[in-house]
């Protein structure tokens, strides 16, 4: 039987730790040849280095899959273009792209530097927005469709202290990713997210992890989700955010109150209106 993604070819970004590794394996035991980029940061982004890439890639052919390494960064136009060559030159193009490469620099808003909120928005947000329109215009070229997948959070989703540079970027791919996922439909390229919840060294001492261990919160239940965003599982699906969170898996959904609408023939809301209704508007 064939498997699920058999003669796919598939990125995935970040893919040398943690939810990324964890993508890259499963896209792989499902079949597809997989890119495996990394530029082997620490998690907040210092360092650089080959061998996170090359170590999955070489788990991945020990298990008898395809991968090939990619060390560029998702930072800049010539790294994600170099992210695409690696999978045309080695596997003929590109039919799944993840967007998953991520980076920390907490800080409440009142300390934050300029730095450390430009770097944060410059590997995931423009990282996931290259990645995007890269992918997108090599498979609208390829003319077979394809799958696009992000990685959002609940810090941009619902808000988390401590991380507004993370927060702000997460929310702005949310607003990629829906915007993507209509105009790249008529080329029958789907864009969704994935708002993961995983013990990795990224989330390793933050609190809302404290006491689980990986075999209930390990990355390893983020994986499946990419591979059903990457198959004909999910056809007709796009513009979609889904939570995973262990075991439990949901989806994300920007909230529209009813309302209340008044006559606009006697003019404009007042302030104290608006005061007066707000149990209303906001039920
Ligand atoms: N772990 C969680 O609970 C959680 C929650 C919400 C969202 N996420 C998101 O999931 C994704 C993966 O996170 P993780 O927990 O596996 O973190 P991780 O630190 O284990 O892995 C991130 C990987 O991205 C790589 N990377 C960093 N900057 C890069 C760049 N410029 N180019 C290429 N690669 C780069 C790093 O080297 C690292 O291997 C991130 O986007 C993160 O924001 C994670």
């Amino acid at each position: 039987m064939a498997k699920l993604l058999e003669g796919k070819v598939a990125v995935v970004t970040g893919a040398g730790a943690g939810i990324g590794r964890a993508h890259a394996l499963a896209l792989a035991a499902a079949g597809a040849k997989v890119v495996v980029n990394d530029l082997g940061s620490d998690r907040h982004g210092a360092g650089r280095g080959s061998q996170a890439a090359d170590e999955v890639v070489r788990e991945i052919q020990a298990a008898g899959g395809e991968a090939a390494a990619s060390h560029e960064t998702v930072v800049t136009r010539e790294g994600v273009d170099g992210i695409l060559w690696v999978a045309q030159s080695r596997f003929g193009g590109v039919d799944v792209w993840v967007n998953n490469a991520g980076i920390l620099r907490d800080r409440t808003l009142l300390n934050l530097t300029d730095e450390d909120f430009d770097r944060v928005l410059e590997v995931h947000l423009r990282g996931t927005f290259l990645g995007t329109q890269v992918a997108a215009r090599a498979m609208r070229v390829q003319g077979r469709g394809g799958r696009i997948v992000n990685t959002s959070s609940l810090s941009g989703l619902l808000g988390n202290f401590g991380q507004a540079n993370y927060g702000a970027a997460k929310a702005g791919i949310y607003g990629l990713t829906r915007v993507a996922a209509l105009e790249l439909e008529r080329f029958g390229i789907a864009v969704n997210a994935i708002a993961p919840l995983a013990l990795t060294r990224m989330t390793s001492d933050l609190e809302m992890v404290a006491g689980a261990s990986v075999d209930e919160l390990g990355p390893q239940f983020i994986a499946p989700a990419a591979v059903f965003l990457a198959s004909p599982l999910s056809d007709g699906i796009t513009g979609q955010v889904l939570g995973v969170q262990g075991g439990k898996i949901f989806l994300y959904r920007m909230e529209m109150t009813a309302g209340v609408e008044k006559d606009a023939a006697s003019g404009p809301w007042t302030a104290e209106e608006i005061q007066a209704a707000w149990e209303r508007i906001s039920a």
